[in-house]
């Protein structure tokens, strides 16, 4: 019963009359009604399926993108703590998944120390001996014995390789965050084909940079330098006489921008079967005559870890029309002006 004033201002009594089967529960209209009630069932259903699907198929998510960080060499990689804590099979899964990385990662990091202590020992040794090499030269100044030659381009020879076990040693057990800085990876590459252009031209070739488009990037300018000069002097060392060795850097606008450096010679190229082997430390293609004595075959491989260390890829392919392309891809961290 409620009071109201009408237009002329007279007032009215107004009395409601509820019926007792319009105003119900819902549990009762649900249940009165057999569609409703179905539709009910169905819905009641279909949320927990929902929700038992995805109790199950997200830690499925989380074990997978731990087991692709493994594989994809980040061996810190642990399982999500939320899956750890389950009291399920996933849970046990997580945790013998965690025990797994925690044995490889010991394994690969007791290897990687033992190759680089050996490197390490081998050095003082060595830089001995080229210090006696050139003692002795000095000591005989009326001409030097072939043999003492020989034995000082294999020292240094050995030196370099030491050298380059160690970088690679100390590029595998990673960049910490401290040592990444936003450099201009343009002028880096200009620098290099520059510097590789100079080389080349005491033999009658030439390094020429066909694009270089303005990109900066993220990492260690240091170890991407020489990763990109081993390249660009792979490259001098293979390319036809007479010929050039083009360099192209193009910033491509995706929706996650990155930057393509391509080094392109006009050589002999890779044997399609040995494109991805190149990147294995100590793979080096014979010759023709069955030798190749230029270096370790170390170069490639140190290139590949850092550029994987720089969130990168690297690639080999042979070019149409003969010689090789090694193309590395890179993200880009905004431009430079
Ligand atoms: N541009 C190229 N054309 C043809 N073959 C190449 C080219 N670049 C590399 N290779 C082949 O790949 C092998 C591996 O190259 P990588 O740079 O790792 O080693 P390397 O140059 O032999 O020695 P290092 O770089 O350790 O001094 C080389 O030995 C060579 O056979
Ligand atoms: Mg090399």
């Amino acid at each position: 019963m409620r009071l109201v004033e009408g237009p002329s201002g007279r007032k009215y009594n107004l009395a409601f009359q509820q019926s007792p089967t319009l105003i119900m529960p819902v549990s009762e209209a649900v249940g009165t009604h057999p569609y409703l009630r179905l539709l009910g069932i169905g819905l009641f259903g279909a949320v927990l399926c929902f929700l038992l699907a995805r109790n199950i198929t997200q830690p499925i998510t989380r074990l997978r993108a731990a087991a692709g960080g493994i594989a994809s060499g980040r061996l810190k990689t642990r399982v999500d703590p939320t899956v750890r804590r389950r009291r399920d099979e996933i849970g046990t899964l997580g945790r013998d998944f965690d025990r797994m990385a925690e044995q490889i990662e010991a394994l690969v990091s007791a290897q990687r120390d033992l190759l680089g202590d050996v490197s390490h020992e081998l050095r003082s040794p060595l830089a001995r001996l080229i210090v006696a090499l050139g003692l002795l030269r000095q000591a005989s100044p009326e001409g030097t014995p072939e043999y003492l030659n020989r034995i000082a381009q294999e020292a240094d020879r050995l030196d370099k390789l030491i050298g380059q076990l160690l970088t690679l040693t100390r590029i595998e057990s990673g960049i910490e965050s401290t040592q990444r800085e936003k450099f201009d990876l343009t002028n880096l590459v200009q620098e290099v084909a520059a510097d590789g252009d100079f080389e080349a031209r005491a033999h009658g070739g030439e390094v020429k940079v066909l694009r270089a488009d303005a990109c900066t990037t993220l990492g260690v300018p240091e170890i991407l330098r020489s990763a990109i000069e081993n390249i660009v002097r792979n490259a001098i060392r293979h390319t036809a006489p007479g010929t050039s060795v083009d360099v192209t850097l193009e910033r491509i606008t995706a929706s996650e921008p990155k930057a393509v450096l391509q080094v392109r010679d006009y050589g002999p190229g890779v044997p399609e079967r040995m494109l991805r082997d190149i990147f294995v430390p100590f793979h080096r293609v014979p010759n023709q005559d069955e030798s190749n004595t230029h270096g370790a075959g170390l170069g490639l491989a140190i290139a590949e870890r850092v550029v994987r260390l720089h969130e990168g890829h690297i690639q080999a392919r042979n070019a149409a029309n003969g010689g090789l392309i090694v193309e590395i891809e890179l993200p880009v961290h905004g431009i430079t002006v």
